[in-house]
C-alpha cells in the first residue's frame, strides 16, 4: 500500500519585506499564487526506516538525508503521533530546486499529508498546519494552495478571492539561490535606510478578485528582486527577453532566481515561453495556471 500526494508550486504577487526582527526573520506581506508545476511525494512503508529517493531533472540537487524537509515532515509527524517513521519516501520532482518556487516546502507539505494518510494518524487541519509552520513560513501555504495572503514570516495565512485563471510563464535559472543568502543582501541593501513595515496592496487584491490579468500586472511587487538581481545579475537579461516577447509584467518568484512572465491567455504563454527558450537568458521554460489547489491525496 501506497499513497501519493501532489503539490503545487507558487509565485508571489506581491512581497513586501519588512526590517529583519530579532529572531532573524522578516515580517512580510506575501501573497501567494498555487501554480500547475507540481511535485508529488509517494509514501511507502519501510521496515528499514525513514528513506528518501527522488527523480526529475532536478534530483541531484536534492538531499536524500534528514535535511530534505519532506524527511523532517516525517519525523515530526511521528514524534506527533508517537509512532516510527518508518517509511519510504519518493520524489518525483518537476518544480526547480532552489528556484524560489517552494520546491523544497511542497516536499515537505506533500510527506506530511502522504504519511497521514498511509499511518492513518488522522491528524487535524490545524495541527496539520502548525506542523507545516515548524517546517518553514512558506509550508502551510503549499498545504492550503489557492491564494493567501502570508503575514507574520509569510506562514500566517487568510486565503484570498480569485476572480478567473491567470496564466504564467517560468524561466528556471542555470544556477539556484540561496533563501538565507538572499534576505541578508536584501539586509545590506537596506542598511541605514529606514524600512516601513509590510501591508498587502489593495489594488493587488482587486486585480486578484476581479481576475483582472491587466490590473494585476500593474501592481505586482517583490522587494526582494533587488536583492535577487544583485547576487545574480543575469536575471535581467531574462526579464528584458520576457517583456520584449510581449509578456505583462516580469519578475522574479520569491527569493529567486526563477523568473515569472505574467500573460493574457493560453496562447500568450506559448508565444512568450517560445521566444524566452530562443532567447538562451534560461535553462528551461514553463507554462502553468494559478491558482491551482493546494496539496491532495491522489486516488491510488
Ligand atoms: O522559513 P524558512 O526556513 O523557509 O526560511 C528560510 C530562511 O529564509 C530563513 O532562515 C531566513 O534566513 C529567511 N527568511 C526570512 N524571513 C522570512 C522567511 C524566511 O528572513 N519571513
Amino acid at each position: 500500500m501506497s499513497v501519493t500526494v501532489r503539490v503545487p508550486a507558487k509565485v508571489n504577487v506581491q512581497l513586501a519585506v519588512g526590517a529583519a526582527r530579532p529572531d532573524g526573520f522578516h515580517d512580510l506581506a506575501n501573497v501567494f499564487l498555487a501554480v500547475g508545476l507540481y511535485d508529488e511525494v509517494t509514501a511507502t512503508p519501510s521496515a528499514g526506516g525513514l528513506r528518501i529517493t527522488c527523480e526529475g531533472p532536478d534530483a541531484g540537487q536534492v538531499p536524500l538525508d534528514r535535511t530534505n524537509l519532506a524527511a523532517r515532515a516525517a519525523l515530526a509527524l511521528a514524534e506527533r503521533h508517537g509512532c516510527d517513521a518508518d517509511v519510504h519516501l519518493h520524489i518525483a520532482k518537476d518544480i526547480p530546486v532552489a528556484g524560489g518556487m517552494a520546491g523544497g516546502s511542497a516536499d515537505g507539505a506533500g510527506a506530511l499529508l502522504a504519511c497521514d494518510a498511509l499511518w492513518g494518524t488522522g491528524t487535524s487541519r490545524d495541527d496539520l498546519l502548525a506542523l507545516c509552520a515548524d517546517l518553514g513560513s512558506d509550508v502551510p501555504f503549499s498545504l492550503v494552495g489557492g491564494a493567501a495572503l502570508g503575514t507574520g514570516r509569510g506562514e500566517k495565512l487568510t486565503p484570498l478571492e480569485v476572480g478567473g485563471t491567470f496564466h504564467w510563464v517560468f524561466a528556471m535559472a542555470a544556477r539556484g539561490l540561496s533563501t538565507p543568502a538572499v534576505f541578508r543582501e536584501f539586509d545590506r541593501l537596506g542598511e541605514g535606510r529606514d524600512i516601513p513595515g509590510p501591508v498587502a496592496s489593495q489594488p493587488l487584491l482587486d486585480a486578484l478578485a476581479e481576475g483582472d490579468p491587466d490590473a494585476l500586472a500593474a501592481t505586482v511587487s517583490n522587494d526582494l528582486q533587488p536583492a535577487a538581481l544583485s547576487l545574480f545579475p543575469e536575471l535581467a537579461g531574462t526579464l528584458a527577453a520576457g517583456r520584449a516577447a510581449g509578456a505583462l509584467t516580469a519578475l522574479v518568484s520569491g527569493s529567486g532566481p526563477t523568473t515569472a512572465f505574467l500573460v493574457r491567455d493560453a496562447d500568450a504563454a506559448d508565444t512568450v515561453a517560445e521566444a524566452l527558450r530562443a532567447s538562451g537568458t534560461c535553462r528551461t521554460v514553463r507554462t502553468a495556471p494559478g491558482p491551482v489547489p493546494g496539496a491532495t491525496v491522489l486516488d491510488g
